[in-house]
């Protein structure tokens, strides 16, 4: 793969370094606004693409300097929690859409889109609708609940994540994973899915997301061998599947990545005509025991060796990171919801919201591809503009 050239320790350029240095003293009452760092969206813009951010409505809401820094870098929004099944639909009789409508409003205010995440998950059922599965195996459930979130964000939204985490190696004879939808509707549900989907949002990108799915280990091995089978069926159906979400929450712990292994798997997409985008890239740390320097070079490390493959591949249209500073990430959640954000230094921006190396390391990425020529675009109106508040929130 490239070699990327020399960079200093911390992956700055020295100009860079130069204009941090100066800076400092004078952000050092004000870290909200930090003025020195790579511009993400225009990095990539470079190669026509897109650089997003999962983040959370509150924290958008309350927090004045990270909710500046997010929009000034990110063209996409996915959020963090807001359109899971369980937030949205707690009760079969109510659909809460608040949050997320705040963050719609928020995203079109500032002219973002959203990611669309996720509809089907295991993780995010609520306690009425995974009773009322089991019981009925009525799929009306589950189309009622596509529906109502695709009619009120189809505008604002280009990808969404229809089925996310469906492989669990052993689960099942194809290695769909063990779920109330599996249970309910047996193998089939994941096409009963992306056409339920595809007929609410006829222009929408449809996508399977999944993790575990990076490394060269034999699990990971694995996992991608079931995908790649998975879609194959579909594909085989005709099912309406337009892209994979490639989660991407690496490890330090689990070595350097191999990059001819996830070249090859990229290309097995690519060879099926799916388009892919990164949609939750963080890093999981080793050892939070050295100098935060050395940390975050390590971390920046991961990043370059992943996206030097991945943007190497045409297929992939955009890198989404799982959060955009260490002051939010779920890596530094306690357990019990609060944030502990020196624990883990694996997001681009520092809890201060100072651009680490990690930032350079997309940048440079982002910059450094093969412009990738654009699909003819149909400009399909926003069709929630009159559902929002477009008064940004206080
Ligand atoms: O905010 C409440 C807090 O008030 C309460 O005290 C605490 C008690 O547990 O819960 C807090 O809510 C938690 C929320 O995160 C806060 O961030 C929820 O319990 C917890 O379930 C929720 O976890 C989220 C998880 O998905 C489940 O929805 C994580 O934030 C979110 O980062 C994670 O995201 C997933 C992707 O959707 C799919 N891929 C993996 C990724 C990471 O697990």
């Amino acid at each position: 793969m490239r070699n990327r050239g020399a960079k200093s320790l911390v992956g700055l350029t020295r100009r860079e370094a130069l204009l941090a240095a100066v800076a400092a003293p004078a952000m050092a009452g004000n870290l909200g606004a930090w003025p020195i760092g790579p511009d993400l969206r225009a990095a990539a813009r470079v190669s026509n693409r897109f650089f997003g951010a999962a983040v959370q409505a509150d924290q958008l809401r309350h927090d004045a300097p990270f909710r500046e820094a997010v929009m000034g870098q990110c063209d996409c929004l996915t959020p963090e929690l807001e359109l899971k099944w369980a937030a949205v639909q707690p009760v079969a009789a109510r659909f809460d859409f608040a949050r997320m409508d705040a963050l719609a409003g928020f995203a079109r205010h500032h002219g973002k889109r959203l990611h669309g995440h996720t509809l089907l998950w295991h993780r995010s059922i609520p306690g009425w609708a995974r009773a009322a599965i089991a019981e009925t195996r009525d799929w009306a459930i589950i189309h009622r609940f596509f529906a109502a979130v695709i009619a009120r964000y189809d505008g604002i939204v280009d990808y969404w994540d229809v089925v996310n985490e469906p492989i669990e190696i052993g689960d099942s004879p194809t290695h769909l994973r063990r779920s109330p939808f599996l249970d309910a509707f047996g193998l089939d549900y994941v096409r009963r899915a992306l056409d339920s989907a595809r007929a609410l949002s006829p222009k929408g990108r449809l996508l399977i997301n999944e993790y575990g799915i990076e490394y060269a280990d034999l699990a990971s091995e694995s996992r991608r061998g079931a995908l790649l089978a998975l879609i194959d069926r579909l594909r085989q159906q005709g099912v309406p599947l337009d892209g994979i979400g490639i989660q991407a929450h690496l490890d330090l712990q689990k070595g350097q990545l191999d990059q001819a292994v996830f070249a090859r798997f990229l290309q097995d997409l690519a060879d099926r005509n799916l388009l892919v985008l990164i949609t939750e890239l963080d890093v999981r740390e080793a050892d939070p025991r050295l100098p935060w320097a050395e940390r975050d070079e390590q971390v920046a490390g991961a990043v370059r060796a992943f996206l030097d493959v991945a943007l190497d591949q045409a297929a992939v249209r955009g890198v989404t990171t799982w959060g955009f500073s260490d002051r939010y990430s779920w890596l530094n959640d306690d357990g019990r919801g609060v944030m502990q954000p020196g624990r883990n230094r694996g997001l681009p921006f520092d809890a201060a919201l100072r651009p680490k190396p990690f930032v350079q390391a997309i940048a440079t990425a982002l910059r450094r591809v093969p412009y990738i020529v654009p699909p003819p675009v149909e400009i399909v109106p926003l069709q929630v503009d009159s559902m929002f508040d477009t008064t940004p929130p206080p």
